[in-house]
């Protein structure tokens, strides 16, 4: 039976991946961002909000998952990030999520098998430089799924993938050359970078009935980045 689901972020890269996906004819799918997605439907409704603004979400009575994608890649040394970047960063990992989970929780309340799905990155397990002002936010969204699992269990479900690089317009510039892109998959066991339909495919796991026990965890989808040698 058909779904209703909430994606945050389907106008591109992974969100975009998981719409087409569940774009089949069953599910009823609400997609929010700044830009409108080319995914669309019958079965789709698109709203245009800014997770750095005031908005009010247009949901429907029963919602059974809400998917969170906005996220940065705000790299620099540590001495050149300031306040700013690192308020920004957690505004649009962190805050943005934790505004639309409040607004979702009423109707996520009215399902039988409620699912949040929240990204994090293989930069808050593993330490990388350049990365502390985005690990910091996303340490904070490990810190949130965890305890909005303990806190909303049994009625709502929450897990969180933790991607390492995937080819998306968000990694564009450390992906803008085939040199660059060699690089970065060599960096990984795998000896590949991921893909938008990688990550999709797990967060598509991780709403549906097959995840049914499974919730409070991280789910590293890395190519082996953040646990082997
Ligand atoms: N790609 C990677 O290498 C990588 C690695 C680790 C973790 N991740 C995480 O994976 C998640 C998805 O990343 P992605 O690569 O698919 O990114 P992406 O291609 O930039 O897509 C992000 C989506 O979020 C929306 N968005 C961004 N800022 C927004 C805002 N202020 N208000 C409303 N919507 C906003 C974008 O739409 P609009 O611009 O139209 O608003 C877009 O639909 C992110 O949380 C990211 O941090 C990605």
């Amino acid at each position: 039976m058909g779904k209703n689901i909430l994606i945050v972020g389907a106008s591109s890269g992974i969100g975009a991946a998981l719409a087409s996906q569940l774009n089949d004819g069953t599910n009823h799918l609400y997609l929010a961002s700044r830009t409108e997605s080319d995914v669309t439907g019958p079965n789709i409704k698109y709203q245009k909000i800014d997770v750095l603004e005031d908005f009010q979400l247009e949901l429907p009575e029963q919602l059974d998952a809400v998917v969170y994608c906005p996220g940065s890649i705000n790299l620099k040394p540590f001495h050149r990030l300031n306040e700013e970047d690192f308020l920004t960063d957690f505004k649009v990992n962190h805050l943005g999520a934790v505004k639309v989970i409040q607004q979702a929780l009423k109707a996520l309340k009215k399902s039988e098998n409620a699912s949040i799905v929240l990204f994090s990155t293989v930069a808050v397990q593993t330490g990388l430089t350049f990365h502390s002002s985005v690990a910091s936010a996303k340490g904070a969204i490990e810190g949130l799924g965890k305890a909005l699992a303990a806190e909303l269990a049994p009625s709502i479900r929450v897990n969180v993938i933790a991607p390492s690089l995937t080819d998306t317009p968000l990694a564009e510039r450390l992906l803008s050359s085939e040199d660059k892109k060699k690089a970065n998959a060599d960096r990984h066991p795998l000896k590949s970078i991921g893909t938008a339909e990688d990550m999709a495919n797990t967060a598509r796991f991780l709403l549906g009935d097959d995840s049914r026990w499974m919730t409070g965890q991280v789910i590293s989808v890395d190519g082996g980045m953040g646990s082997l040698r």
